[in-house]
Order: C-alpha cells, then structure tokens, then sequence
C-alpha cells in the first residue's frame, strides 16, 4: 500500500530535469477553507522532508509518517526540520499550515487535526512536477462529521488489500467513514464462529461474476467445491482492517442487512426464515425467537471486531411477502398490537436497536426504517432521495445523505456507449459535486443533526477492483469536497484541480475513470429542436406512469430531447407496458417525416420496444398506418442506448393526427421510456 508514496518521491527526483512546477494549498481537493498567500515558495527539492511532531502523545502521526520513508525523514535537530507538526491539546478536526521558505509548520488542536494537514501537504507534495509550494497561511475544518464511501463487498468480493489501497486515497481526501456492506443475497463476508455456515457455504457462489450467478439461479455453493468463488474476511484480518483504517482517522462502518436482503442467511440457515426451506425468502422470519437469537449473536460478534459506534443494521427493500403467510409472523402481530407489516418491520429494528443500545452503540438504517414508525435512536442512511432524510431530521435524529441520484456511483458517469455496463443512470463528475446537502428549509437544529454524506458503490455490475476503482474516482473527490469545505462551488477550478488529482492517483496505480476525456451529456439533448409537433395536443390512449411522468403531457412535444438517463432530467417519459399516443397538429399538412426515441437500459428494467408503428389520420378516428418500425438490437445487449424510430411517409401523404404505438418488450416488469416525438 505504501507503493503509492513511492510516487511523488519519485516525481520529485525527477524534477530536475521535468519542468518546475510551484503549487498552492488552493491546488488541493478539499478545497481548504481559507488559503492567504504570503512571499517566497517552500522548496520540495530536498526529500525526503525532515519533520519534528510535538504533542502527539499516542505516537500515531509519527508511526504514520515513518509509513512514507520516500517523503519524510525524522530531523536529526527538531529545530532545524523541515516540517513541524504540533497537536497543541483542545477539541475538533482543524488544523492551520504555514508555509514559509524555511519550514511548514501544521498545528492543530487533535491529532485528527494534525493528520488532516499533513494529508494536505502530501496531496499538494504528489502533484505532478511540483517542486515548491507557494507560501501562505491555511486555515482549515471540516464542514460535515461524516464523509463517507460505501463498498459492497458481497455482490463482488474484495481483498482487504484492496480495502486498505483504498483507505489510504480516502485518507488523502480526508474521507473519514468507510461503510462495509457485508451481507447480501449475492454473499455473506463476515466470519461469524457461531454460524459457520455463513462462511463455509453462504460466502461461495459457482459464479464469480454477479450476472452470470443471477443468470444461473443465484445458487450457492461449498467453499471446498472447487466451482466456489467469493470469499470472505477473517476476524483477524478485519481487526487488522479496522486498525489500519483508524491510524488514517477513518471508522470502519459495519453492515449487517436485517430483515431484507437476507437469502443468503435463509439459505444456509433455513429455521430463520418463514417457509423454513432455502432459496425461497429474501427476508427473515419476524415471529421466530430464533431469528432474534441469530441477530443479537452476530451483532455480538460484530460489535467485539468494530470498535465503530454506529453498527449499521440495513433495513432496506424487505419485501414482507412472507411475512403475511407466516403464522409465527401474524402471532407476533397479534401478540405485539402491530397492524401491518411494517409495523413488523419496526418491530424487529427497534428490538435490535435496544440490543445495539445496551452495548453502547447506535444503529444506522436506510431510510425504509422510517416506515412503520423509526427507532427512537436510529440514525437515518436517506438512498430514496432526501425525504427521508428531511423527515428524519425534523424529528430529532441524525441522517446521513446518500441521495441516489447524486451519490449513488454505481450510475454510470459518461456517455454509456463508451462506459462499462452500469446498472443505469447518468450521474458524472458535475452532478456529484453539484449535491449540496442542506437543503433550503431546514433549520439550524436540522442542520446540526445532518451528519454529513456518503457516496454508495452498488457492485452488482461492478465485478473487478480496476472497475470499482474506476467508479470511485473521482467521483469519490466530490463527496469529499462536499463533505469537507465550505458550500461555495465553482465546478470549473473542481474540475482543474480534480485532474491534477486523478493523474496523481493514476500514476499510483488507480484505475480511475479518465476525467480529461470525458464524452459528457447526450448530445442531442443539448440543443432544442423545432418541429411540426412542437407545443401540439398529444392524447394518450394508454396513460404515462405517475412514477415518471416528466413534464406530464407536454414532455413528448417540448422541443428538448432526453439525456442519458430518465432518472433526473424529467426529459423521458415511463410507461409501464405498452405505448400508445396520438399528436394533434391543429391542421391537415404535408408529412414528410414523423419519429420518437425510446430508451434501452436493461439494467434498470427499461427496454426497447419491440416495435413501433405510426398512423396518420385526417379526423382522428379513421387512422391508417404509414410503417411498422421493428427494433434491430438484441435485448440481452446490457448498455444503455437511445434509438430513434423514424418513418418517411410516401410523397403526398397528408394528416392533422399521427398516432403512435410502441409494444413493450416482454420481460416481465419492463419499462417504455420515451422521449420526442419529432414531425416534420
Ligand atoms: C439501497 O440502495 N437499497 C439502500
Ligand atoms: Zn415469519
């Protein structure tokens, strides 16, 4: 892990002979909160630097520096290093550098502090051919307590090296919680002594890549079976994990799924689900003592390797479905006065939470754990958007916000056909840094309880670490930025700064996404189009789905043609079946040309139509049809594309009405979205 120190060393010793480049504290991501230039540059010729710490009474930014030998060395004479550290004694994350021609001293109330500034002197030290930095005064604090980073670890298994080659780029940015999402039906990843199934079967699958074990029947397998892929972490390599991560000031979130998400668990241990068979539940049994008993040992387990105060117990997407056959879950309702299922669901998050509670710790959920009335401690992960999180702060509790169309970075983040298959989505650079977290309407009192944000990588379609990597970084920079500098923007210097970031972490060894070639948004979607059906009455026989609306009626007609995704730009309009829609253009005329674009996102549920047909009528009940348009792309291609149907009616062909019908594919729970419809 070191390896990535080696780096800027070896670009310093390079410097002679590359160009001189003098860098600034303003160069950095975060952005500091406040950088004053004073005269004259702080040399970096002379590494490895010399450095004195005072004060630092657990040794912990010393063992730290004696980490990256390439870039520090401790000075023979205190007095005369070159870098001067001193935790002063107090409280908070602050810190100030000044950098003078002689020394740059960082001072700082706590250790945290004091290792925040020297994550700014070796960002600004690993900047491609700098040679000096520029003298001035920083003075600098984190804005948010939590910045975090979610790794799902069991739709794709990592190594903890992989893990700790992340910590150490998140200790750069000053990333401070790495959330570990452990279990999941695709696998269980925590040793577990009392539960050796978990590990010895539910943490295998015949299939390494998460599509091809889906499209296999998602079974799992022995780990002595020589088809078992996955894997999972040791006690003694999480302890080591974790110790890792706090001697660069970042808490190890652990996560635990309860009650959803939980096949995995079912399967190895079918006594804690409702049918009592394997493979049939997603969700845990409610009603079974066994179920609590299960819960409270593995937390137990959980809490003796992760000395994280917050413990957090998932809480998403339980279908409930087996709940309300389950005559152990109805004697739990019955016995508990719970009127619906997910009162159940509350139920079981709060009796967790007392448990949680009663070892000193807190518990973290998704926002569904509001739903049936929200444990009186939680505090609240909001992924559906920021309602959740909004109404969790109105009431009292801590949130963290982890909005999916900003911060969820399994969406793809440049144009798709040049980006890996991604579960959907379109969320670049620009939107990520674009989130502001305190939303207008909160209050001072909501504000103190927004803990902050966190981007989430879902790795269903992210199989290897070169592609997790690639999706962090560096949409990974501007959850930092968010998370820690002041709430001013200014994408374009963002930008400048993240690709002098991006090379440095690209010359370490990180995969990341190539920022300087970035495609960006569809191009269509750019410039507005005049047409013949612009502003026209448009009739739809069957309606758009309440859920994706867009625009409403106006959306197929308003000259401005959909993005890359329909999620946020309402461009896209979502039927959930077929399409069937009639434009009225106010007069008999010409028709040269009619056509409509729809959307293919597989990942996302969304498809091509199988066909589309176009009509013209001169009344608006007699129709005839103009042409049959049949869509030519296989619908196992997993990208996202866009694909205009487009006819040209004979010569002469004339109509006030053209109707428009698109059959929907046939995979149950398809998606239409569509977008423009163009008549020339
Ligand atoms: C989630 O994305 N299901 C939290
Ligand atoms: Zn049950």
């Amino acid at each position: 892990m070191k390896a990535q120190f080696l780096i800027p060393a070896a670009m310093l010793l390079m410097a002679a002979s590359a160009q001189a480049v003098t860098v600034t504290p303003a160069d950095i991501i975060p952005r500091p909160a406040s950088v004053t230039q004073t005269k004259g540059e702080f040399s970096l010729t002379a590494v490895p630097l010399t450095y004195a710490v005072k004060g630092d009474a657990h040794g912990g930014l010393k063992a730290y520096m004696e980490t990256l030998p390439e870039l520090f060395t401790p000075a023979a004479k205190p007095s005369k290093a070159l870098i001067y550290i001193a935790v002063t004694g107090g409280e908070g994350e602050s810190y100030t550098m000044d950098v003078t021609p002689r020394q740059i001293k960082i001072k700082a109330p706590t250790a945290a502090g004091a290792f925040y500034g020297l994550q700014s002197l070796i960002q600004l030290a690993g900047i491609k051919d700098a040679t000096a930095i520029e003298c001035g005064k920083v003075a600098d604090e984190p804005r948010f307590a939590h910045r975090g980073l979610l790794f799902d670890v069991s739709r794709h298994f990592r190594s903890p090296e992989f893990l700790k080659k992340q910590i150490d780029a998140m200790a750069l940015m000053k990333l401070n919680n790495l959330h570990l999402h452990f279990t999941d039906a695709a696998g269980w990843r925590m040793q577990i002594d009392r539960y050796p199934r978990l590990t010895e079967f539910a943490a295998w699958r015949p299939q390494a890549v998460w599509q091809d074990w889906v499209d296999n029947g998602s079974q799992y397998c022995d780990e002595s079976d020589p088809r078992a892929k996955g894997g999972y972490y040791t006690k003694e390599q999480l302890r080591d994990l974790v110790k890792y991560a706090a001697d660069r000031h970042i808490r190890i979130i652990p996560e635990i799924e309860i009650p959803g998400h939980s096949k995995e668990v079912t399967t190895a241990y079918p006594e804690l689900s409702c049918s009592g068979k394997p493979y049939v539940d997603e969700d845990l049994c409610i009603g079974k003592e066994a179920t609590f008993d299960f819960l409270e040992d593995v937390l137990t387990e959980v809490m003796d390797v992760f000395p994280s105060e917050y413990i957090h117990i998932g809480g998403d997407e339980a279908s409930k479905a087996g709940w309300r056959n389950c005559k152990d879950c109805q004697a739990r309702m019955k016995a508990e006065g719970l009127k619906d299922v997910d009162e159940l669901q509350s139920y079981a998050i709060e009796r967790v939470e007392k448990f949680v509670n009663s070892k000193g710790r807190s518990i973290i959920g998704w926002d569904e754990i509001l739903e049936g009335g929200l444990a009186p401690n939680a505090t609240v992960m909001s992924w559906r958007g920021t309602e959740g999180g909004i109404k969790a702060l109105k009431s009292g509790h801590d949130v963290i916000m982890t909005p999916g169309e900003f911060c969820y970075i399994d969406y793809t983040q440049d144009a798709p056909f040049r980006e890996p298959i991604s579960i959907g989505g379109y969320t670049p650079l620009s939107k990520v840094y674009s989130y502001e977290p305190l939303e207008p309407g909160l209050t001072d009192d909501d504000a103190r309880h927004l803990m902050g944000l966190q981007a989430n990588l879902w790795s269903e379609y992210v199989p290897s670490d070169e592609h997790a990597e690639y999706m962090y970084y560096p949409r990974a920079y501007a959850i930092a930025e968010i998370g820690w500098a002041t709430p001013e923007k200014n994408y374009d210097d963002f930008h400048r700064r993240a690709l002098m970031l991006n090379d440095r972490l690209t010359s370490e060894g990180y995969h990341a996404f190539d920022l300087a070639n970035e495609y960006g948004q569809r191009r269509e979607s750019l410039t507005e189009v005049d047409h013949a059906a612009r502003g026209a009455k448009v009739t739809y026989t069957i309606p758009y789905s309440d859920k994706y609306k867009a625009r409403m009626d106006s959306t197929l007609v308003d000259g401005v043609r959909g993005g890359w995704t329909y999620g946020s730009d309402n461009r896209w309009q979502g039927f959930a079946g077929d399409f069937d829609a009639t434009v009225d253009l106010g007069s008999v005329r010409q028709l040269h040309s009619a056509g409509i674009s729809f959307m293919h996102a597989p990942g996302a549920w969304v498809h091509l139509p199988q066909f589309v047909e176009f009509e013209v009528s001169d009344n608006g009940r007699d129709f005839k049809t103009v042409e049959t348009v049949w869509t030519d792309l296989d619908p196992v291609y997993g990208k996202i594309l866009m694909k205009n149907y487009v006819v040209t009616p004979a010569p002469g062909t004339q109509g006030r009405y053209v109707r428009i019908k698109a059959k929907g594919h046939d995979r149950p729970g398809a998606w239409l979205f569509a977008d423009e419809i163009i008549v020339n």
